[in-house]
């Protein structure tokens, strides 16, 4: 096994980031072991994704810190094959000390290293702010995803994240590569959708645009239950929405037209 290290980012608060770390964890967990990093002070994911019972001591702030071997800030996630590393307030208070260098950010990575041999994926829900929390997540994957709405202002967003990108590729990441961007809150009707899409189709010219995710009431629902959305609605647009993506993501060769 060689984990495939995946980050869902985007500079862009709100954009799906998280929605979609957790369902396509879900997803790829049918079809091998996913391990579920969560970086983010809000801990959104952790509370879907953390054990029900025991309460976990542990978090990413002791693995950044060193405090703790990583593997002992792995626990077992309330669903099957996704183990999780979970988030915890302290990560605020590391963002403001750490600063953003590169010595800091490749903690995660040189930790992660030691799971590739335990993992199908790694997937990293990071923070929107690009801040050292962002950096280090970005320095520990190889495969970046953009989740993000194809509204006018969202092009910012992509430009400054390929800048990022492009910038980790020459100082701290090489391997680090744009592996696609998933349009979210997708409604075809909306006629700026398909000019951006046309846009980011001339920019890239190659195939970058995966399977959108519409606006579905039960993915904005699920949160509020704890589930992800092959458990709350797994009939739901949502639903069939994600199981799609997953299948572009499990096998990153297939062509997708919108
Ligand atoms: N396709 C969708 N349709 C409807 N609601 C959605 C959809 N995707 C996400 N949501 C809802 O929108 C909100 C923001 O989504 P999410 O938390 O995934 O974004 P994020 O990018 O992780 O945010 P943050 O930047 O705060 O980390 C959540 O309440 C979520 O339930
Ligand atoms: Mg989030």
């Amino acid at each position: 096994m060689m984990a495939r290290t995946i980050v869902f980012a985007n500079r862009k608060g709100g954009s799906g980031k998280t929605t979609t770390a957790i369902n396509c964890a879900h997803g790829l967990s049918k079809n091998g072991k996913v391990l579920f990093i969560d970086m983010d002070a809000q801990a959104h994911a952790s509370s879907i994704l953390a054990p029900a019972s025991a309460k976990t001591h542990r978090s990413i702030s002791d693995v950044l810190g060193q405090n703790v071997p990583i593997d002992q800030a792995i626990y077992t996630s309330r669903l099957p094959n996704i183990s999780i590393i979970p988030s915890s307030r302290e990560l605020g208070s590391y963002e403001l000390a750490a600063g953003v260098d590169t010595e800091s950010a490749v903690i995660l990575a040189d930790a992660l290293s030691a799971q590739f041999n335990e993992y199908d994926y790694i997937i990293i829900d990071p923070p929107p702010t690009l801040g050292v929390l962002m950096v280090t997540s970005l320095v520990a994957a190889k495969e970046v995803y953009i989740p993000m709405p194809l509204h006018f202002l969202a092009m910012e967003g992509l430009a400054e994240m390929m800048r990022v990108i492009y910038r980790l590729n020459a100082e701290a990441n090489p391997d680090l590569r744009l592996a696609g961007i998933i349009p979210t809150f997708y409604n075809k009707r909306v006629k700026t959708s398909k000019k951006i899409r046309q846009e980011i189709e001339m920019n890239f010219g190659t195939p970058i645009l995966l399977p959108p995710i519409r606006n579905n009431i039960k993915l904005a629902e699920s949160p509020a239950y704890g589930q992800t959305i092959f458990v709350f609605a797994a009939k739901s647009i949502g639903a069939a929405d994600y199981r799609e993506l997953v299948k572009h993501i499990a096998d990153p060769g297939q062509v997708f037209s919108l």
